[in-house]
C-alpha cells in the first residue's frame, strides 16, 4: 500500500505544488514509484508545473465518469519514469468532486505505488479538506515568514481533528545570508514556535523558478535538489537529517557571500 501524503500550508504561495513535485522526483531516484495528485480543482496547475500538460488525455472527471480507467489516466514524467502524475480537471465546473470520489480512484491505482503525493489547494476550505481526508500523513509547508507562520500554525490546530499518522512541517524559501544576519528566523525557532516535527528545509533557490518555468523539477546542480534529497530520505528512511542553508555563509568567504547576495 502506498503512504499517502498530502502536502499542505495555511498561507498560499509558500511552495506546496513545488514540494509537492520535488519531493515526487527525489523520491522517484530512489527506486520508488510515486504518483503525485492534483486536487486543486479549478486552480490546477501540476500538469503545468510538470509540463505534461500537452499530454493529458483524461483526468479525474473522466475516470469518475467511467469514460476510462485510473490507471488510463495517469502519466509518466517524462524523465523519470518512477514518476507519474494524475491530471486534475479542467474546468472550474467541477469543483464538487468529494473525497469520497478521490479515495475511490485512489484505491483502484495505491497498490501500484509506493507513495501518493497530494498536493493542496491554498486555504482552509473545502478543498483543503478534501485533499486532507484522502492523505495518512501530512506536511505543512511554511516559509520564514510571521504570516506564513502562524496561518500554519492555524493549519497545524486544524490538522489534530484528523486521524493523520504523521503531520510534520517543512520550512521553505531560507535564506542563509539573513539567518546568519539575524534577520530571519531559523528553522529551530520555527520548529518551537509551532511545536512540531520538522521533515527538512529548503533554501531560497532561484534554481526553483528557473526549473518551474521550463516545468519539472530543480536540476541536479541546484542547491535545492540536495535539499530535497535530504526530505525524501528522512521521510523513507526516518533519518533526521537537515538543510544547513547557512553554511555557505559563514566563514570569511562566507561573509563575502553574505555581502554580494545582499545587493543582488
Ligand atoms: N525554495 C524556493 N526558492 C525560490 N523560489 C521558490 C521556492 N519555493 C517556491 N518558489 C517559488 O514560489 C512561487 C510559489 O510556489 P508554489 O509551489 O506554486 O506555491 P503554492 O503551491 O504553495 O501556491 C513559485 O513561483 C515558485 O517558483
Ligand atoms: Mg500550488
Amino acid at each position: 500500500m502506498a503512504r499517502k501524503i498530502v502536502i499542505t500550508s495555511g498561507k498560499g504561495g509558500v511552495g506546496k505544488t513545488t514540494v509537492t513535485t520535488n519531493l515526487g522526483v527525489a523520491l522517484s531516484n530512489m527506486n520508488l514509484k510515486v504518483l503525485i495528485l492534483d486536487v486543486d480543482f479549478g486552480l490546477n496547475n501540476l500538469d503545468v508545473v510538470m509540463g505534461v500538460e500537452n499530454r493529458v488525455v483524461f483526468d479525474v472527471i473522466d475516470v469518475l465518469k467511467g469514460k476510462c480507467r485510473a490507471k488510463q489516466a495517469l502519466i509518466q514524467d517524462f524523465f523519470n519514469p518512477l514518476l507519474y502524475v494524475l491530471p486534475s480537471v479542467h474546468s472550474v465546473n467541477n469543483i464538487n468532486i468529494t473525497s469520497e470520489q478521490i479515495n475511490f480512484i485512489i484505491s483502484q491505482i495505491e497498490s501500484l505505488f509506493d507513495y501518493i503525493i497530494i498536493d493542496c489547494p491554498a486555504g482552509i476550505e473545502i478543498g483543503f479538506h478534501r485533499a486532507v481526508k484522502c492523505a495518512d500523513e501530512a506536511i505543512v509547508v511554511t516559509t520564514p515568514h510571521i504570516s506564513a507562520i502562524r496561518d500554519a500554525d492555524k493549519v497545524l490546530t486544524l490538522l489534530n481533528s484528523y486521524n493523520l499518522n504523521s503531520v510534520k512541517i517543512l520550512v521553505n524559501r531560507v535564506r542563509g545570508d539573513l539567518v546568519v544576519g539575524g534577520e530571519m528566523f531559523n528553522e529551530n525557532t520555527i520548529k518551537e514556535y509551532l511545536n512540531a516535527d520538522l521533515i527538512g528545509v529548503v533554501p531560497d533557490d532561484d534554481g526553483i523558478s528557473l526549473a518551474l518555468n521550463v516545468g519539472g523539477a530543480v536540476s541536479k546542480n541546484s542547491v535545492a535538489y540536495e535539499a530535497f534529497n535530504l526530505i525524501a530520505r528522512n521521510l523513507h528512511n526516518g533519518e533526521r537529517n537537515i538543510f544547513d542553508c547557512t553554511k555557505k555563509y559563514k566563514g570569511l568567504i562566507g561573509g563575502i557571500r553574505k555581502k554580494i547576495r545582499k545587493l543582488v
